[in-house]
């Protein structure tokens, strides 16, 4: 460790570097160092500041994972309120809008305006004196906002630091404001997430961005992808800025990401061109947006129209069509989605919301029927938030008639008709049944995806094409591929035929571990392949291991192998049993062997695999080492351990007291091998 004068000056340059690598990749996106490097230097500035924990300042990126959790979140009062704004709904109302400026400044004079999509998230104030983040909070009421500065910290696009911008001076005292939203991607996988862990799910982005924003523990902020868009200050009028575009350049010099969505328009009817062309865009934009604002571009008009009791008289802003609407529950059905699970899908009297027909919505799962109290009959309020898929928000209980009916999860799966099961503390019903058309295609997806051989250009997407349009049905299916084949589909081209083809050949050569964990077996992730492809060198070997255990003589020993894998439980046991004895799975295997997936354990570095042909099974009792110790051996020389007596089996090591194994052995003619030839065999003892 550094001296205490060199940390600190080591330090200084490490929060520089980490700021100013920050700005680039999460405001401007355009990174100057790789990811590698930049952990580098973010470690390297941990370990100074867990030496030296005096030396953390309120800029250090350090702060960006989160702190203790607070008891409760303190009132801070805004310097200027944070308003709120009104809303026109049609153009005749901006255009109302502008007249109210005239009549309000007497003149006859048209107007320029900055138009800025409405980002619909959370309003937040963060403060900056001398350039230091000190505090950030909530809108509130307007007057008084929660303090969420340990939160706001944890989102990368929020500078800590103020950027000096060129030719301006750096604002004494600055109060940013803008919006924190969570992009609708990172929302959709924080409820997939939280599906998995029964979990009660978010609405709508906004919802899933202020619960995690008003977390009083920051380190959950931290793991929520939340972003912010700065849209204006708390007081103009001290900044070197005549105009809210001049504004939006200046932030963006101090180091904030601004909407790049924002125009300048020279007149009201520009400003409502625009509008319209953002509401065409909408639904193709990574976050929600539900409006347009415009603001009167000149500050110091601004500055002369002031503000009414809730809003400025100088903006407005421009409401997209609701994307709330009621309608009428007709039926439910279910659909086995890509994970195995059941989705609830409710199938609605169609109706325009936001204008987009609208006929079904996702139920989720049981629990959100249950926590709704949905029946089928029931007149609900549906929402479509940007291109979220639609989705029932609650019923209206007050038009009950008395016929509706309750909605009951089915017993067996609409599939295959095989009984679904719900384990207790999960909120998903599965259908758990290996040949299920619909698992079918969640074990293919599995296998080519990221936790399975990672084959390029064979994502999801391209899978359920393969599936649909009948070339592959089943893995060893995607080995027999060829380029002609695949260039022939829709969205394919030679280069990317031949470049996946080439990607499934060199998924031939994946290790034992990655190829198990492909296969997807329960309760066999890719630690526990990882573990099994360790005591068992081949497929064959792990799959002579899951055979039905034989109690031909009953010894010590003769018990599961599986379970002698340290950190193989009873739960992945009795999965790889399943799986492995399956009829229908073995065939499977037996195809990719043929197809040339023979995959292998690593062979540990520089070792020698002498046993590497042999599967040994051991009777009676040995007298100079133990039979844990002896099988260990083996594996650790390449051979496999049996335990049972069949077919496959090469050497029969017979100690003491051997019993129905070696009548059995001799009969098939197997080597035997004694105590003394058994240690030759393993080099000594
Ligand atoms: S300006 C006094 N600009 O809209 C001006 N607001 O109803 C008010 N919002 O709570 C703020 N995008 O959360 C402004 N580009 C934008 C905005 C925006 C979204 C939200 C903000 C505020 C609400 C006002």
């Amino acid at each position: 460790m550094p001296a205490k004068e060199t940390a600190q000056e080591r330090l200084r340059f490490l929060r520089e570097a980490l700021n100013f690598h920050a700005h680039r990749y999460y405001v401007l996106d355009a990174p100057l160092i790789s990811d590698g490097e930049y952990d580098q230097l973010f470690h390297e500035l941990l370990a100074i500041e867990g030496q030296y924990p005096d030396l953390i300042s309120a800029d250090s990126p350090s702060l960006r994972v989160g702190g203790a959790p607070l008891p409760q979140f303190e009132a801070v009062e805004h310097r200027f309120p944070m308003l709120s704004l009104e809303n026109a709904f049609n153009d005749d109302q901006l255009r109302d809008f502008e007249e109210r400026l005239q009549r309000f400044l007497k003149s006859e004079a048209t107007f320029a305006y900055m138009a800025e999509p409405k980002l619909d998230g959370l309003a937040v104030e963060i403060i900056y004196e001398r350039g230091v983040m000190t505090i950030g909070s909530t809108r509130g009421d307007g007057r008084f906002g929660e303090q969420i500065t340990a939160n706001l910290r944890t989102i990368p696009a929020i500078p800590l630091k103020l950027r000096q911008p060129a030719g301006r001076p750096l604002p004494e005292l600055i109060e940013v404001r803008g919006e924190v939203y969570l992009p609708i991607q990172s929302f959709r996988e924080l409820n997939d997430s939280r599906q998995r862990d029964g979990e009660p799910l978010f609405a709508n982005p906004r919802n899933a961005a202020a619960g995690s924003l008003r977390q009083l523990d920051s380190r959950i902020t931290a793991q929520r992808p939340l972003d912010f868009f700065a849209y204006g200050v708390g007081e103009p009028a001290t900044l070197p800025c005549a105009s809210q575009s001049e504004l939006l350049r200046y932030l963006a010099d101090l180091g904030f990401k601004t909407n790049p969505l924002t125009r300048t328009c020279p007149d009201i009817n520009a400003a409502i061109a625009h509008f319209h062309a953002l509401a065409t865009e909408r639904d193709r934009l990574p976050y929600e947006i539900d409006g347009m604002v415009i603001k009167v571009d000149d500050l110091a008009l601004q500055q002369r129209l002031g503000n009414k009791a809730r809003s400025p008289r100088w903006a407005i802003a421009a409401k997209f069509p609701a994307s709330q609407t009621t309608t009428r529950l007709n039926d439910v059905v279910f659909s086995i989605g890509r994970t195995g699970a059941v989705t609830p899908v409710a199938v609605l009297e169609p109706v325009n919301v936001g204008g987009v027909m609208v006929s079904r919505a996702t139920l989720h799962n049981e629990d959100e029927i249950i926590r709704k109290d949905l029946r089928i009959g029931d007149l609900v309020l549906i929402q479509r938030a940007g291109d979220v898929i639609p989705e029932v928000v609650k019923p209206i209980p007050e038009s009950r008639q008395g016929n509706e009916k309750p909605i009951r999860m089915p017993d067996t799966c609409p599939e295959c008709r095989h009984p679904l099961s719900r384990v207790s503390g999960e909120a998903v019903t599965r259908c758990l049944n290996l040949h299920c058309p619909a698992q079918r295609i969640r074990a293919l997806i599995h296998f080519t995806g990221k936790a399975g051989l990672d084959i390029e250009g064979l994502g999801g997407k391209a899978v359920e094409q393969l599936l649909a349009v009948g070339l592959v049905k089943d893995i060893p299916d995607l080995y027999r591929l060829t380029v002609d084949a695949l260039a022939a589909l829709e969205g394919w081209g030679e280069k990317s035929a031949e470049n996946a083809i080439a990607a499934i050949a060199g998924s031939k050569d994946a290790s034992l571990a990655r190829f198990i964990a492909a296969l997807g077996i329960r309760h066999v992730g890719e630690v526990s392949a990882e573990l099994l492809s360790k005591s068992f060198p081949t497929l064959d070997a792990l799959m002579v291991a899951t055979r039905p255990v034989q109690q031909t003589d009953s010894e010590p020993g003769s018990a599961d192998p599986l379970r002698e894998v340290e950190g193989i439980g009873e739960q992945a046991a009795a999965s790889l049993r399943e799986y492995f004895n399956d009829p229908a799975v073995r065939d499977m295997l037996a195809q990719l062997a043929d197809l040339g997936l023979n995959p292998r354990s690593q062979e540990p570095a520089g070792g020698e695999q002498p046993l590497r042909e042999m599967v040994i099974l051991f009777t009676g009792s040995l007298s100079s080492l133990s039979r844990n110790e002896a099988k260990a051996r083996v594996k650790a020389m390449g051979g496999q351990v049996a335990s049972a007596m069949s077919q496959k089996v090469t050497h029969l090591v017979c100690g003491d007291k051997a019993g129905s194994k070696l009548k059995k052995a001799q009969e098939l003619g197997i080597t035997i091998l004694d105590e003394n030839q058994f240690a030759a065999l393993i080099g000594g003892r």
